[in-house]
C-alpha cells in the first residue's frame, strides 16, 4: 500500500504543493503518446497516478483511462482537476502492486511510481505491469536517474536498474524499445535527470 509519507503529502495539499505536480504534461511523454497510441480509444492504466495530469490528458484525447493510487486524497485532487478539464476519470484507490484493476490494457503508464518503490518490490511491479498489458501492449515509464545526486526524493535508478526492473525479454515479458535520458521539471527552476522508457509486452 502507499507509504505513510504519501498520505501525509496529500493531506490538505493543493496540487502545486506536491513536488511531482506540474500542470502541464511532460513534453517527452506527449511525443511518446503520439508515437505509440492510436488517436483515441486505447485502454490505459496509470499506476500511482497521483494528481493524474497525464491521465487527464489521455482521457481528453479520447482514451479509456483507469488510474490507481493508494491515497484517497490523490483521487479527490485528480477528479477536481479532471472536472476542470471537462473529462471524467475512472480513478481507483488501492495498492497498484497487488490490487490493480482488471485488464487488459493497451498502455501501462508510470510516471514517478516505480522509483518510489524499494528495489525488492521491482519484481512485483513488473508482474503488475505484465499481467495488466495485452500482448504487444506498451509500457511508458519515467523515473529519476540516480545521477546527479539530489537532496530530495527517492535515490532513483541507474540504466542497469531500469533494465533489471523490466526483466528478461521472454514471452509474456517486457522488451525494451527506448531508453532515453530526459528530465523532470518538477516545479523548480532546475531540471532533474530522469529516464524515459518505452517497452512492449511480448
Ligand atoms: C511521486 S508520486 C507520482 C504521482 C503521479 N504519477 C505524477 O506523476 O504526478 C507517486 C505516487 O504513487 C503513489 N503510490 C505509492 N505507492 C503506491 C502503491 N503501492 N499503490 C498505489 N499508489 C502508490 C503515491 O500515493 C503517489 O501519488
Amino acid at each position: 500500500m502507499a507509504k505513510e509519507r504519501f498520505v501525509e503529502s496529500y493531506r490538505g495539499a493543493r496540487p502545486e504543493d506536491l513536488p511531482w505536480y506540474d500542470p502541464d504534461p511532460d513534453p517527452d511523454l506527449l511525443v511518446l503518446f503520439d508515437e505509440v497510441l492510436p488517436a483515441s480509444g486505447a485502454r490505459v492504466l496509470d499506476l500511482g497516478a497521483g494528481p493524474a495530469v497525464h491521465s487527464i490528458e489521455l482521457a481528453a484525447r479520447g482514451h479509456r483511462v483507469v488510474a490507481i493510487d493508494g491515497v484517497a486524497e490523490a483521487r479527490d485532487m485528480a477528479l477536481t482537476l479532471a472536472a476542470r478539464r471537462g473529462v471524467t476519470l475512472d480513478y481507483r484507490v488501492g495498492d497498484a502492486l497487488h490490487d490493480g484493476p482488471e485488464g487488459p490494457f493497451d498502455l501501462v503508464f508510470d510516471r514517478g511510481f516505480l522509483h518510489t518503490l524499494e528495489p525488492a518490490e521491482r519484481r512485483t511491479w513488473r508482474a503488475a505491469v505484465t499481467r495488466s498489458l495485452v500482448r504487444g501492449g506498451a509500457l511508458i515509464l519515467k523515473c529519476f536517474d540516480v545521477r546527479p545526486p539530489r537532496d530530495f526524493g527517492p535515490p532513483g535508478l541507474t540504466a542497469r536498474d531500469v533494465l533489471h526492473a523490466l526483466g528478461e525479454p521472454v514471452m509474456g515479458g517486457l522488451a525494451l524499445e527506448l531508453l532515453r535520458r530526459t528530465a523532470f521539471g518538477l516545479n523548480e527552476a532546475k531540471d532533474h535527470a530522469a529516464w524515459t522508457v518505452f517497452a512492449r509486452r511480448l
